[in-house]
């Protein structure tokens, strides 16, 4: 490790996202103090393979942010945790408007009182909705159509604000659809529920599922099925490294996509995860499910041009190849 590099607080680090982002800091040579509630993350992860401190609590406590704040030399918080779960969200408002809203802004309220000023945000694509253009911009409109992309709006204008008010510096990535697993096989990707695309195929070529469903083949696009922009998580944790040292080095607040700007469709998903697994996969073709829109990629030209940014898996064979090796090791 190399001296001298600060510490991070890293909010949901036990999580797919963020326990890439954990590896990517420490590769870089970063201290991390991850805080997680555990209720989706995984407490042997951050023990066995991320090997650093794990506090076990909740982004709504305040006092015990407090105290963390008090205990450690924080230089900059990257914010992962959140409920994702867009069903859940349209039935349950409230559970998302309080974990990723208020739970949100306790933190960062508690950030500013100590003086650490400096955040990565998880945001996402679901805050434009459905896109009037693909690949989508930074500064197409914000329109999301369900209370999970309006929670992750509500922070992006809170952090807004925040800035103005008490000079406090954010970036916020909108990612795309977060994919694959560390190369190295030592991380991947483990929600449950599990609702994602990939996941569900590979665990379908794997027989811990009997189907995957395939919802709308009647869709404006090449061969009926939506259109989604895959990016691997290794990508993304890099990304959260390099936005992270540009706040460290004063940069001011920033949202950036962190999409491939390739599109690949369900059945190009299918397809390819039968080739890499060589596996047969059955598919159920069902009815379109209301508000998926039918193609969404994201220009990551801006995270490329300000943050140099250079993603190192694009191959969608590659994206899935990495998810299987983690999938097979895991179920083995
Ligand atoms: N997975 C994707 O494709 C995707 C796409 C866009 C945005 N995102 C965002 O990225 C972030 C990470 O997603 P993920 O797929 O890694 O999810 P995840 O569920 O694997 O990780 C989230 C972590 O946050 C923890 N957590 C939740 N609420 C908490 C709270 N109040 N206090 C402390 N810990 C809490 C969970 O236990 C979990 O470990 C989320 O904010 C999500 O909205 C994900």
């Amino acid at each position: 490790m190399s001296p001298g590099k600060p510490t991070i607080l890293v909010t949901g680090g036990a999580g797919y996202i963020g326990s890439h982002a954990v590896l990517a800091l420490k590769r870089a040579g970063y201290e991390v103090v991850i805080l997680d509630n555990l209720v989706y993350g995984h407490r042997e992860l951050v023990e066995k393979v991320l090997d650093v401190e794990l506090i076990v609590g909740d982004t709504g406590d305040r006092p015990l942010l407090d105290k963390l704040f008090q205990s450690h030399d924080i230089a900059a918080v990257m914010h992962f945790s959140a409920y994702a779960y867009v069903g859940e969200s349209v039935v349950d408002p409230a559970k998302y408007y309080r974990n990723n809203v208020v739970g949100t802004l306790t933190l960062l309220e508690a950030m500013c009182d100590a003086s650490v000023k400096k955040f990565v945000f998880s945001s996402t694509c679901a805050t434009y909705g459905v896109p009037n253009v693909v690949p989508i911009p930074e500064d197409h409109p914000q329109k999301p159509i369900n209370p999970y992309g309006n929670s992750k709006l509500m922070v992006e204008q809170i952090l807004a604000d925040f800035d103005v008010a008490y000079d406090f510096k954010s970036v916020s990535f909108r990612y795309f659809n977060a994919a694959g697993a560390d190369p190295s096989g030592l991380l991947g990707e483990d929600h449950n529920p599990e609702t994602h695309l990939i996941p569900l195929v590979l665990l379908a070529a794997l027989g811990k599922r009997e189907s995957i469903s395939v919802f709308g083949t009647d869709y404006p696009t090449p061969d009926g099925t939506c259109v989604r922009d895959y990016i691997h998580v290794s990508d993304l944790a890099d990304a959260h490294v390099l936005g992270l040292e540009y706040l460290l080095k004063g940069g001011n607040s920033e949202a950036f996509n962190l999409g491939n700007g390739n599109g690949f469709s369900v059945k190009e998903v299918i397809e390819t995860a039968k080739q890499v697994t060589g596996r047969d996969i059955k598919v159920v073709e069902c009815d379109r499910r209301p508000g998926d829109p039918p193609a969404l990629i994201g220009s990551g030209d801006k995270a490329r041009k300000i943050l140099g940014w250079q993603p190192q898996y694009s191959a969608l064979s590659e994206i899935i190849t990495h998810a299987w090796q983690w999938h097979q090791k895991r179920h083995q």
